[in-house]
């Protein structure tokens, strides 16, 4: 048995805002400078008042509509976000009850940038172990909302975003193997250190990031865990069709690719008009080479993600 990905969808909110936007809206950058050193050249950002469950909605209304099933169809529905629309109900329920499904498992998974790959590995497990037939697993987040815009090393980096698959429980392939990994002991690196404390939110609200430690980190785990599905499933890294990392940053996407010996046309890339959209980065990708046809059936696609925590997730699929 099998979970096997029959539609994938996204969303992106708005109009693109280019690195000169951002130096026009007064953040002292400059377009050169931020494509130099992450490659990205836009990103979308939602209006004030835009959730995570209303860009995770469209996102799964498309992925279910490629699937060709309803919503009442589902038995699974999970969210991967750090920027929920409330502290509860989850994300996953809100857009349950917008899609009009009662009935259905619904949880929020917490891992930051490697949040869809921890969900979609989540997803596999419950198919293949026959308590559940038909998931829906969504990347969404308004990562703007928690970035501090007086800090240019940091909030040129990320936008907003959502991405979905739906997985059915198949004979043919499929998830071919998962992996999860977290080292909390580096959690000072990329967080969010504000607290809710009597109602209200104290300390600092905002993502603070060690950006060389990150880097470091993040080609490290990205290269060893796209090694290890590769071996699980039993092939080699250069044997994959299409990889799919976490769109962060070109420069960790190319050093990625380079360590594994995959080549960069093999590699799908979205960062430079995405930015890090962290949990919906991935979909987001997985999506846009699906619909433009480079991802075919039966290719082999590796998809991975890294994230604060630090937490790092991947999984092999044949599509
Ligand atoms: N525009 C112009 N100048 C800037 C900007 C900006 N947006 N941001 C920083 N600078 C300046 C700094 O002030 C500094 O100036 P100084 O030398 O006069 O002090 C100079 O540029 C160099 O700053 P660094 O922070 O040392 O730059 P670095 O080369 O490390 O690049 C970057 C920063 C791009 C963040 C890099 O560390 C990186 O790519 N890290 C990976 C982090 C990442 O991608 N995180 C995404 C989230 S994590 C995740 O998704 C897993």
């Amino acid at each position: 048995m099998y979970a096997r990905l029959i539609g994938t969808g996204s969303y992106l909110p708005g109009t693109p805002v280019t690195n000169d936007d951002l130096a026009a809206r007064g953040i002292d950058t400059n377009d050169e400078w931020i494509i130099t050193r992450t490659g990205i050249r836009s990103r979308y950002l939602a209006s004030p008042g835009t959730t995570s469950s209303e860009l995770g909605l469209i996102a799964a209304q498309r992925a279910l509509d490629m699937a060709g099933i309803g919503a009442t169809d589902l038995d699974l529905i999970i969210v991967a976000t750090s920027t929920p629309d409330f502290i509860f109900p989850s994300t996953a329920c809100l857009i349950q009850a917008k899609l009009g499904n009662k009935g259905a498992a619904a949880f929020d998974v917490q891992a930051v940038c490697a949040g869809f790959t921890y969900a979609l590995g989540i997803a596999e497990k419950f198919i293949r172990s026959g308590s559940h037939k038909r998931a829906l697993v969504i990347g969404a987040e308004v990562f703007s909302r928690i970035l501090d815009w007086k800090d240019r090393g940091t909030c040129v980096l990320f936008g907003d975003g959502a991405g979905a698959v739906v997985l059915e429980a198949s004979d043919k392939p499929g998830i071919m193997s998962t992996a999860m990994h977290a080292d909390g002991s580096q959690n000072s690196i990329l967080n969010v250190p504000g607290q809710i404390c009597g109602g209200q939110v104290t300390g600092d609200p905002f993502l603070r990031m060690d950006g060389q430690a990150v880097f470091k980190f993040a080609v490290r785990v990205l290269a060893d865990i796209a090694e290890e599905v590769c071996q699980i499933a039993g092939i080699q890294t250069g044997d994959v069709d299409w990889l799919i990392p976490h769109q962060a940053n070109i420069r960790i996407i190319e050093a990625t690719g380079k360590k594994l010996g995959v080549d960069r046309s093999k590699v799908i890339v979205t960062v430079d008009r995405h930015g890090n959209t962290s949990a919906a980065s991935v979909p987001l990708a997985l999506d846009e080479a699906v619909r433009d046809g480079r991802i075919q059936r039966g290719q082999k696609v590796l998809v991975e993600g890294v994230g604060g925590g630090f937490t790092w997730g991947a999984a092999l699929l044949e599509f």
